[in-house]
Formats: C-alpha cells, sequence, structure tokens
C-alpha cells in the first residue's frame, strides 16, 4: 500500500501545498478531506504562482487524479471561480473528481460566519469569513445540505425551501436581517450543477479501487493540528478534524489503509486570527521574518503573526497524528540571524510541563523554556545538496529531530519545486 497522509503540525499555513505539489509528481492520486475555502495553498511552479483553495495541490500534474473528498465543505460558487481560473492558466481538470457526501456551504452560512464573529466582538475567532463553521454546525446538526442535492433539482427546492424557513426566521427575528431568497440560491445552484456534474461521483468507492491497485495516494491536510477542533487551541480553532484521523472519516477509507502521516512544520511559526500562541515575537525580529517569509495570509491577506519553533507543539503533533516524518519548510528564511530560539517546554505556575494544556488560560499562562542555537549567515535558497548547508543549520534539524523523534524526510528552502531537499523518500 502507497498511501501517505500529509498533515500540517502547527496553526496552518506550513507550506502543505507546496511539499503536495512537491510529492504530487511520483503520487497517483491527491485527496482533499476536510476544510474548504479557509484554505489557502500557494505553489510556484516556472514564474506561476497558483493559489488553491478546494482544489487539490496535485492539480497541476496532468494525469493525476485529484478528489475532493466528502469531509470537505464546499462553496460552489467558489470551487466553479477557483476551476474557471485553473482552466484559464491552462490546467486539465479533466481527472478532477468530487464527493457526492461533501457538504454545501451557502450564501447564508457566510453570513452567519459574519453575524457570529460581529456578535464574538472583543473575542472574536478571527476566522477567515468563509462560512467554514456555520456549514459544518448545520451538517451537525443534520440539516446541512449536500453535493447529491444538486443533482436532483426538486429535492433540492424541497430540502432548501424548508431549510429556509426556519434560517430566515432566526436571520430576521435574532440579527434583525433581510431574509434570504429561495428563488435567488435556486438561480445560482442550478448554473453550479451543471458545471459540477460530470465530476461528482461517489469517491469512497474510487479511492478504495484506487489503493487497492496499489496507486499512490497522498492526502491533504488543510489548517493545521493546532487548528483542529478537538486537538487544537479551542475555541480558536476551525470545525472541522485537519489531523490525519480526519482523512479517514473525510474521505471514506479505513484506518488501516494509511501507510505513512507525514508532518509539515515550518522551521518557526505562524498564526494568523486570534487566540493564544506561547512562542509568539514581536519587534524587529518578527518582522524580518514575516518579510523574508512573505508571510501575509493566502486567503485573507491578514499579516501573519510570528514565533519561534515550539518543540511541545510539535509533540502534540506527533502524538496526536502518529507522525512517522516530518517535512521542515521555510529553513531559507531563519538565514541571518544571530541565534535561533527553540522552545522545548513551558513554565506554568513555577512548574515545568511538556504537553499542550487544554485550558486556555492555562496556555496563556505557559511561558515558554527556550533554547538558543547559533543561526548561519549562508543562503540556503540556492544550495544544491543538503550535504552544502552550514553546519549550524544541520545542527538546527538534528535538534529538532533529537526533541520530537521523528525523522526529517524534506526540507524545503523555497517556495519553488527544486528548492526541496529530500532525506528520506517519501513514495
Ligand atoms: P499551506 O496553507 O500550508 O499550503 O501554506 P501557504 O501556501 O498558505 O503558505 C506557505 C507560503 O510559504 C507560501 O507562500 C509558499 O509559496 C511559501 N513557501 C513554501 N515553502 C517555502 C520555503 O521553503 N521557503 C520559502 N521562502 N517559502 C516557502
Ligand atoms: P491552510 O490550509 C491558517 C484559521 C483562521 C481562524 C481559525 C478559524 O492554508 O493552512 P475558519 O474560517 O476556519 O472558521 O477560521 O482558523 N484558519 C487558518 N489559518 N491556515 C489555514 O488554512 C486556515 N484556515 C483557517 O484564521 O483563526
Ligand atoms: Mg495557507
Amino acid at each position: 500500500m502507497s498511501t501517505v497522509v500529509l498533515i500540517g503540525a502547527q496553526w496552518g499555513d506550513e507550506g502543505k501545498g507546496k511539499v503536495t505539489d512537491f510529492l504530487a509528481e511520483k503520487a497517483d492520486v491527491v485527496v482533499r478531506y476536510q476544510g474548504g475555502t479557509n484554505a489557502g495553498h500557494t505553489l510556484n511552479v516556472a514564474d506561476q504562482v497558483f493559489k488553491l483553495h478546494l482544489i487539490p495541490s496535485g492539480i497541476l500534474y496532468p494525469g493525476k487524479t485529484c478528489v475532493i473528498g466528502n469531509g470537505v465543505v464546499i462553496d460552489p460558487a467558489a470551487l466553479v471561480k477557483e476551476m474557471a481560473g485553473l482552466q484559464e492558466q491552462n490546467i486539465d481538470l479533466a481527472q478532477l473528481r468530487i464527493s457526492d457526501r461533501a457538504h454545501l456551504v451557502m450564501p447564508y452560512h457566510k453570513l452567519q460566519d459574519e453575524l457570529d464573529e460581529k456578535q464574538r466582538g472583543e473575542g472574536k475567532i478571527g476566522t477567515t469569513l468563509r462560512g467554514i463553521g456555520p456549514a459544518y454546525m448545520d451538517k451537525v446538526n443534520r440539516v446541512g445540505m449536500r453535493v447529491a442535492d444538486l443533482l436532483d433539482e426538486l429535492e433540492l427546492r424541497e430540502k432548501l425551501s424548508a431549510i429556509l424557513e426556519v434560517r430566515n426566521m432566526l436571520l430576521a427575528k435574532v440579527y434583525g436581517e433581510q431574509p434570504v431568497s429561495l428563488e435567488r440560491i435556486m438561480g445560482e445552484l442550478r448554473q453550479y450543477a451543471d458545471t459540477l456534474r460530470p465530476y461528482i461521483t461517489d469517491t469512497s468507492v474510487l479511492l478504495e479501487a484506487l489503493i487497492l491497485k496499489n496507486k499512490k495516494v497522498l492526502f491533504e491536510g488543510a489548517q493545521g493540528t493546532m487548528l483542529d477542533l478537538d486537538h487544537g487551541t479551542y475555541p480558536y480553532v476551525t470545525s472541522s478534524s485537519p489531523t490525519a484521523g480526519g482523512a479517514c472519516s473525510g474521505t471514506g477509507i479505513g484506518p488501516l489503509r494509511i501507510k505513512h502521516v507525514v508532518g509539515v512544520a515550518k522551521s518557526y511559526t505562524t498564526r494568523v486570527g486570534d487566540g493564544p500562541f506561547p512562542t509568539e515575537i514581536t519587534g524587529a525580529t518578527a518582522d524580518r521574518i514575516r518579510k523574508i517569509g512573505r508571510e501575509y495570509g493566502t486567503t485573507t491577506g491578514r499579516a501573519r503573526r510570528i514565533g519561534w519553533l515550539d518543540a511541545v507543539v510539535l509533540r502534540h503533533a506527533c502524538r496526536i497524528n502518529g507522525l512517522s516524518l516530518l517535512a521542515l519548510t521555510l529553513l531559507d528564511v531563519l538565514a541571518g540571524l544571530e541565534t535561533i530560539k527553540i522552545c522545548t517546554g513551558y513554565r506554568l505556575r513555577g512548574e515545568l510541563i511538556s504537553h499542550v494544556p487544554a485550558s486556555l488560560k492555562a496556555l496563556e499562562f505557559c511561558e515558554p523554556v527556550y533554547e538558543e542555537l547559533p543561526g548561519w549567515q549562508e543562503d540556503l535558497s540556492s544550495a544544491v545538496r543538503f550535504e552544502d548547508f552550514p553546519e549550524t543549520a544541520k545542527a538546527y534539524i538534528r535538534r529538532i529531530v533529537e526533541l520530537l523523534g521523528v525523522p526529517v524526510a524534506l526540507v524545503s528552502v523555497g517556495p519553488e519545486r527544486l528548492q526541496t531537499k529530500v532525506l528520506h523518500e517519501i513514495f
């Protein structure tokens, strides 16, 4: 079996898109299993930049099957737009497949996301306002609309009118908002259904058949472990399961089908949106890293918060996901720093702890315990071989491996495919 689940080990934006695109050369199938247009995966290929939100990052290679699994919440308007954008860039979509069980993000979900954030005021989550939370809420509440519903107009109308009856009451009576029009949504959905129909199928059946044929399947996580609904910094999280377990429920394959789990981690840490971030730094070093690493959100353009590498967070990710390998990204960004810090533990009310506490209050009180390593001045982005890296950069990687007990398979030193050093083959 050649199946790999690739997950974000921090708070998202670890470079999952770049690593997925790199591994996709050898994979036959690339699958998204959760999240929605809150994800922003940037791929740099031969002077072109691709920003993907819903479509798996394997799409740039012709002939690779790209699957949007049942665990993804699909905004059909955004998907149709993303598909058209790729076609304009001469990308072939013939091998795209969309799960008939995936839920839809409806216009009223996006509106609800905005209203909820406004309501939270100071305590806002800092969501991407893409309707993700409300869409998953409806799914869990068993009032969601699914891709399969798009294929039957009569049933679609019946379901939607029942949903809107309640939704419009809520909008008017609680929020003082205008009602959402059934006819307008029906008109839009009809168009999207026509475009999407040829790609819709039972993707669990498809994936099982491909896995049994020993095809190389790569599951591409969106967001990251610390944004996981169960295992992240709740409630400052997203509403899905970006961790490895999510790949099973989000695609309809059994856990024994998974061979490797690869965690993608930045060589430092970033977070976009609100919520606790123990190793966060501000000032000149943070500004320098933000500038060199171009740390601005792919989806919302917001400046990302910057911090040192947090081995407590990464050990949490190793455990929750059962990581077998690591891909370390953006190592080039750290060049030019005199020293680099790694957080090896937290001090909480005088006591040293080595795990992420569940209580947000406790996490806010956690003070990082740092180890300081010498930096390097050399530019890594043009290094041809890993062996050519300066000794201090190698020592930094060695220390991370020691702290986590998981080998590093890939080191990324730039956004391009060639700026990737392979230490262990993944496929
Ligand atoms: P994702 O959401 O995990 O796919 O990550 P994003 O695409 O949102 O953010 C990662 C950013 O870093 C993108 O702009 C990538 O092009 C860029 N990137 C990825 N790997 C590297 C690297 O090794 N070095 C540098 N300098 N940039 C990288
Ligand atoms: P990729 O796949 C980084 C963050 C938002 C917010 C929280 C909840 O590119 O790594 P949501 O809109 O999901 O309800 O927002 O999660 N967030 C991300 N942060 N990368 C992402 O995706 C994210 N997707 C959501 O900023 O804090
Ligand atoms: Mg991103």
